[in-house]
């Protein structure tokens, strides 16, 4: 492609959707007497997981809701972090939370994930929200493939009969929105192809891509010989790479090689501020659903 790619601009799409969502938890306030509440669950001091939390909660702040961090010690024990689960489940103040992963090793996240009560689960990780979401029946969608969407209908992209190959196969990220983008909706109604580590020629499948949805979890990993020309690249991973040339001494990096990529691109997610900012709002948005 010559010229320069559409940058899919989460920070703007995200502010865009944080006014209406700021509107309507101010008519929630009116009615109920309190503001949606959301709380986060942060266990142990990973510093990445304590970065995104810390900006789940601060959002909170831009639209009007409560929030609450509750941070628990590395220590803890499975059984002690699913008493505090079932009291926030008890909790009538608090409409939904999140418990932030990846949890310490000790502590099985299945189990605590499927304690969570699904009508305050606005990760969308417990298996009723899965289940719901595969049958395209109402409850919450995860955060980061519903971000997506919402970012693709932002920009107008069109969805139906486009080949959509996802690389990656989390049960957060890659599962779900290859799920999303074969429903019969929009955006939606793409033929998906799943890619993941087994693959074989990965670069002979990401060839075929007119959307390519990246969430492998390695710096750089799709190169620009590896995209159509004009495909839609959308770039889920976020690496800190150590660069002396920077004040902070890091700066960040998708899985997506932008260099090499953004010559063949017709757009492309910038990192940060593209799936980023998205996977924050759409929190938002289930928060708000759940204090409906
Ligand atoms: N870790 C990485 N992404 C997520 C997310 O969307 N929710 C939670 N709870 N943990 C994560």
């Amino acid at each position: 492609m010559t010229g320069s790619p559409r940058l899919l601009d989460g920070k703007r799409c995200g502010d865009a959707l944080k006014t209406d969502i700021a509107t309507q938890a101010a008519a929630v306030k009116a009615m109920r007497g309190r503001a949606p509440h959301l709380a986060a669950v942060l266990v142990g001091n990973d510093g990445a997981s304590k970065t995104y939390v810390e900006a789940k909660v601060k959002a909170c702040g831009t639209v009007g809701f409560r929030s609450s961090l509750i941070r628990l010690p590395e220590t803890i024990t499975e059984e002690e972090l699913l008493a505090r689960v079932r009291s926030l489940n008890a909790d009538p103040d608090l409409d939904g939370f999140i418990v932030q992963l990846p949890l310490p090793a000790h502590i099985d996240a299945d189990r605590v994930l499927q304690a969570i009560d699904p009508q305050k689960d606005v990760d969308g990780f417990h298996p009723q929200n899965v289940g719901n979401m595969v049958l395209g029946l109402p409850g919450f969608l995860p955060a980061t493939p519903s971000g997506i969407c919402e970012l693709l209908k932002f920009y107008h992209i069109e969805t139906a009969g486009k080949h959509c190959v996802v690389v990656g196969r989390s049960n957060i990220v890659g599962t779900p929105v290859s799920i999303l983008l074969s429903r019969n909706a929009y955006p939606g109604n793409c033929t998906v192809t799943l890619a993941h580590s087994r693959t074989k020629d990965l670069p002979s499948i990401t060839e075929q891509a007119d959307i390519l949805v990246v969430a492998i979890g390695k710096p750089g990993f799709i190169t620009g010989d590896m995209v159509k020309e004009g495909a839609v690249v959308v770039d889920v991973g976020i690496h800190r790479i150590p660069d002396a040339t920077k004040k902070n001494g890091f700066r960040l990096e998708g899985d997506v090689d932008y260099g090499s990529v953004r010559d063949r691109c017709s757009a492309i997610t910038p990192v940060p501020g593209g799936v980023g900012p998205m996977t924050i709002t759409s929190l938002l948005l289930n928060t708000l659903k759940a204090a409906h």
